[in-house]
């Protein structure tokens, strides 16, 4: 339907009926859901009659084709002009087979691994009925102290972009219309929620337009330029003003600049907190900046639906912005096929034979294993099959490994630790103990871990946060392990044997206790339905560890944030004039992070020989090439990531210590050798100026090579003309 035809259906809408189509509700509201009814007092809270819902543009998490179907069946027939429901959800890492969450599946570095990740979710969910996911998140993060850091890929904004880029690859697809297996992606949060400040969600957002542009806005852009047919708003401030009600993020920077056509969303209610925020006196004030802002659909608060009518009439809100929005809602409807097959992808069959199939169940287990880091390893990994061990800790057993945002994944569908070791090497070398809870612990249980421990050869400790203590409304200000997890690696050091942790969690963590205490540390994060299977593969070696952090680990909480791209100020540490005191440092700890962005281990070892580059000029048609060989010295195959940084040594304004530019994996054997080649162009070298132009600085800088951001050799050139 083009154009031309949607602005005929528009003008057949009603100003109600076209008000509601900026509406979204939530599954229960709406006849034939299978819970409908349950939300009566709510609906009553909202004020929603039932012809708002009759005319609702869109529905929040109802999955599952029979329940979808019915859905769609009932409102086109209670629907006037039979305009489809736009089914949307939250398929952040997967739908019934559930990936590792997004910050793991970052440290991959892989990004057909991650586009492959978006397809499957894709397929499972649009067989479930769903039309638009409420992903990729692609917020950049600072702070561990926010739950949410897990929803993002971390700390680098060259690195988030292709990220960004591959998941709206995987979910979309090239062709929405025809192709029923993908399903519409919307980017989220714009912009900038990663950086509310103290790491507490919701919290205030305030930093440089600069800033923004050269760092936050970058994969939200780069989800955009791949085609992300919609956007979500933050629920924080950006320059003193909510993202929902921010017009000049919203309607210049996002649509005029950007230009951006598609369907702008709402977060969960940000039109209404606009109120608390204390920038709207009341909801029709709220509705008034939301839509000025260029806000079309209100996600689950009743703004609109109350005041919209009454701001057109009395003059405020001109009809157009109304009609603007419902034609973007309708041309997404349209884009996804909805009016010619309103059910689009949902069905029974499909579903079943899809969701947790043999083929999805084994790419989850890839993705988890190429998603694992191994951050400390003295001799002790891979286990071999003869070893005896206990596997002590409140993770062995448990389901909880799926991550905060997998509500549709089942924690009795996931491989345990226990259980993937067992079905990897048999039981009869492995007996297992609780040790304690997560949070508390008894006696009992510590005497059986210690019983269990005492007949073993190695000691494997299966530690971390469950899933409620990170992803929304997460936050938390100490960001060590539960202190009586602790206690129980201090309580099995006293047995002297080699002790390994497996940690779950959604955050980096404050290590100590744990990184210091013990031989051997692998960070599964929230590893996904096959999780168990995919450590199992890492701990004997069947896989070998490949994954490089996205999110430096800090040393303590007191150094947060602590990001690798950071600038060097005025009294660096170390610098070779530098003062005992007065320079930029902590009394009582260092300014490194524990373990750096990029950083990771390997069951083999990677020699590099000394890095060449091309000249020592660059000019703007002439870019540099910078190579480098890399050897595994080790015993077995193993996957190097080989990293580019550059620094800019003088800038018009001040640049970052270092900057990501390129990366590359590469397999080897044992033995074998590969000679890595980058190419460095100027337009590498931009970045946004004090009058916010992107241009390159001519000038000196360094290019550095290395295994992770720390441990780089350095090469030298300059910029001229
Ligand atoms: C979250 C969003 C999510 C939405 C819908 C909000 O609370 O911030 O990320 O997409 O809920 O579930």
């Amino acid at each position: 339907m083009p154009e031309q035809q949607l602005r005929i259906l528009i003008n057949q809408m009603s100003i109600e009926e076209k008000i509601s189509q900026l509406l979204q509700l939530a599954g229960p509201f709406f006849e034939g859901s299978e819970s409908q009814g349950e939300i009566t007092g709510p609906m009553e809270a909202l004020g929603i009659t039932d012809h708002s819902i009759r005319n609702t543009g869109s529905v929040l998490g109802l999955t599952g084709a029979k329940e979808v179907i019915q859905v769609q069946e009932a409102h086109l027939k209670n629907n006037r002009l039979g305009i489809p429901l736009l089914m949307m959800a939250d398929i952040v890492h997967g739908y019934k087979t559930i990936f590792p969450v997004p910050l793991a599946i970052g440290c991959s570095w892989d990004m057909d691994m991650a586009e492959n990740t978006a397809v499957i979710a894709a397929a499972e969910a649009s067989a479930a009925g769903v039309h638009v996911t409420f992903a990729p998140m692609v917020d950049l993060v600072r702070d561990p102290r926010w739950g949410r850091v897990m929803e993002s890929t971390g700390e680098d904004p060259f690195l988030n972009s292709e990220f960004a880029r591959a998941f709206v690859r995987g979910f979309q697809g090239s062709d929405l219309t025809q192709d029923r297996s993908r399903v519409a992606a919307c980017v989220k949060h714009f912009a900038a929620y990663g950086a509310s400040e103290g790491g507490r969600d919701y919290n205030t957002v305030d930093m440089s337009e600069r800033q923004l542009r050269e760092y936050y806005l970058p994969a939200y852009r780069a989800a955009l330029d791949e085609g992300c047919e919609m956007v979500m708003t933050a629920f924080n401030t950006v320059d003193g003003i909510p993202a929902t009600g921010n017009r000049r993020l919203m309607r210049d920077l996002l649509r005029d600049e950007w230009g951006f056509d598609g369907v702008l969303i709402s977060d969960w209610g940000a039109v209404k907190e606009m109120i608390p925020h204390g920038i709207a006196a009341g909801e029709a004030e709220a509705a008034y900046r939301a839509i000025q802002a260029g806000v079309d659909i209100e996600m689950m608060t009743p703004s609109y639906e109350h005041h919209l009518k009454g701001l057109i009439e009395n003059g405020q809100v001109d009809e157009s912005l109304l009609d603007e929005a419902v034609m973007r809602i309708l041309k997404l409807k349209h884009t996804l096929g909805l009016f010619d097959n309103p059910h689009r992808g949902a069905s029974i069959e499909l579903e079943q034979e899809l969701i947790l199939s043999e083929t999805h169940r084994q790419a989850a287990r890839d993705a988890a294993a190429k998603s694992c880091v191994l951050l400390k390893n003295d001799n002790v990994l891979p286990l071999k099959k003869e070893q005896k061990i206990a596997l002590i800790g409140p993770f062995a057993q448990s389901g909880d490994i799926l991550g905060p945002w997998s509500w549709m994944g089942s924690k009795e569908e996931a491989i345990q630790v226990y259980t993937g070791m067992v079905n990897l090497v048999g039981s009869t070398n492995i007996t297992t103990a609780q040790g304690c809870d997560i949070e508390t612990g008894t006696e009992a249980q510590l005497a059986e871990a210690l019983l269990a421990a005492q007949h073993s050869d190695v000691i494997v400790l299966a530690l971390g946060e469950h899933s409620e203590m990170s992803g929304e409304a997460g936050s938390l200000a100490d960001i060590r392990l539960p202190q009586i997890q602790l206690e129980l690696i201090a309580a099995l050091q006293s047995l002297n044997k080699p002790m390994v942790a497996v940690l779950f969690n959604g955050r980096p963590l404050d290590l100590h206790g744990v990184y210091d205490q013990v031989d051997a540390v692998l960070e599964a994060w929230y590893p996904g339905t096959e999780g168990g299977a995919a450590i199992a593969d890492l701990l004997y070696g069947r896989q070998n560890p490949s994954a490089r952090l996205t999110m430096s680990f800090p040393y303590s909480v007191g150094q947060v944030p602590v990001y690798y791209n950071h600038f060097n100020t005025g009294r660096p540490q170390g610098a070779p004039d530098a003062q005992v005191r007065y320079v930029s440092q902590y009394l009582d700890i260092p300014n490194e992070p524990l373990l750096p962005f990029g950083y990771g281990l390997s069951y083999t070892t990677f020699e590099y020989s000394e890095a060449t580059i091309s000249s020592t000029t660059m000019t703007l048609e002439q870019p540099l090439t910078i190579k480098v060989r890399v050897t595994n010295t080790g015993e077995c195959t193993g996957e190097e990531l080989v990293q580019l940084y550059i620094r800019d040594l003088v800038g018009e304004v001040v640049r970052p210590v270092k900057e990501l530019k390129s990366f590359r994996k590469i397999i080897l054997e044992p033995k074998e050798s590969q000679e890595v080649t980058f190419t460095l162009t100027e337009e590498q070298l931009r970045y946004h100026h004090s009058n916010l132009e992107f241009k390159s600085d001519f000038g000196d800088f360094h290019a550095y090579i290395g295994s992770n951001s720390r441990d780089v050799t350095e090469l030298k050139f300059t910029l001229t003309k």
